[in-house]
């Protein structure tokens, strides 16, 4: 029998592209999207693919999408949750306005908690599987992302705890971290840090805006996921983390084994040096 995933968030990037090829691989899928036009939308692009309403930074909205994902169940149970649904807030963390940390936390770290309860009572117990989407951002904090990499650090430390604590009932927890992948993700971030001209980072901002397009430029494709996935939901003993990286390697010299001195000097070479190249990020 196929298995039942449900996705938050597949209106586009990578939840759009697990919805498409598990999809296409014979699993049913189940998603969550914000607006009905994306339920119309989605279900027409991804036939056989069913969405519910559902945003995640709202206790209600949540609880209403996990009803509707109960009744399109009728009595079945979930076998993946794959809680991917994220936003990133750019920008100096001196101005960062309240409101878009707390927004930033709110989706990444609150929603993801929220869903994971909310959708528990629906898992297929003793044998289910939670996929949370963390980042390389989670692991190695860049300038300007912070608010982004406090959210996925958040998801670092709740997926260790969660997976120690479903493990005891069966229930196994993985997480993945992605380096950059090509998504609208990116676009979104795009010029927002340019918000912050005027500040004392005002010279830097349009470097750091070429670094963000040149860290996108060169971003994996999402079907970078595809094999890391599969062993994710069919392996019988799926690895707690999945590096998905261009050159996982590297990063993990960066991340791990370099002096942090080191790379705050490269990093800040990287930022404020005209003469030397521009790099993309991690
Ligand atoms: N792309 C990368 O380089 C990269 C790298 C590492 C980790 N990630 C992580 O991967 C996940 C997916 O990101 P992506 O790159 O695919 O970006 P994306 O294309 O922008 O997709 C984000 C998805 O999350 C949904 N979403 C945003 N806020 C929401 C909310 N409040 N409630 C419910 N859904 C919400 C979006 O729905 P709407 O269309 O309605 O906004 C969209 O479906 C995120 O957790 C992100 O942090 C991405």
């Amino acid at each position: 029998m196929s298995k039942i995933v449900f996705i938050t968030g597949i209106s586009s990037g990578i939840g759009y592209h697990f919805a498409d090829f598990l999809n296409k691989n014979q699993y049913r899928v189940f998603g969550s999207v914000r607006s009905s036009q994306d339920v119309e939308r989605i279900e027409q692009e991804l036939e056989g693919v069913r969405a519910v309403l559902m945003d995640v930074s709202d206790p209600n909205s949540i609880q209403n999408g996990v009803e509707q994902l109960a009744g399109l169940l009728s009595g079945k149970n979930v076998d993946v949750l794959i809680n991917n649904a994220g936003i990133v807030e750019p920008g100096p963390l001196f101005y960062l306005p309240y409101e878009k940390m707390k927004r930033q936390l709110d989706v990444n770290v609150l929603g993801m908690v929220a869903v994971t309860n909310a959708v528990y009572p629906l898992l297929t117990k003793s044998v289910a599987r939670i996929i949370n989407i963390g980042s390389i951002s989670g692991i190695f904090a860049s300038p300007f992302t912070g608010a982004y990499s406090a959210s996925k650090y958040a998801v670092e430390g709740l997926t260790d705890s969660l997976r120690r604590e479903a493990a005891i009932l069966g229930i196994k927890v993985v997480l993945f971290q992605p380096g950059p992948i090509k998504t609208p993700i990116w676009g979104k971030g795009l010029n927002s840090v340019l918000q912050f001209s005027g500040t004392a980072y005002d010279q830097f901002l349009d470097r750091a805006n070429e670094i963000i397009r040149l860290t996108e430029e060169t971003a994996l494709d999402p079907s970078a996921f595809d094999k890391v996935l599969l062993h994710a939901i069919e392996s019988p003993s799926p690895k707690n983390r999945y590096l998905i990286h261009k050159h996982p390697f590297l990063f993990r010299i960066v991340a791990y084994v370099i002096p942090s001195k080191w790379v705050d000097y490269l990093i800040a070479k990287n930022l404020v040096s005209t003469k030397s190249k521009i790099r993309p990020l991690s």
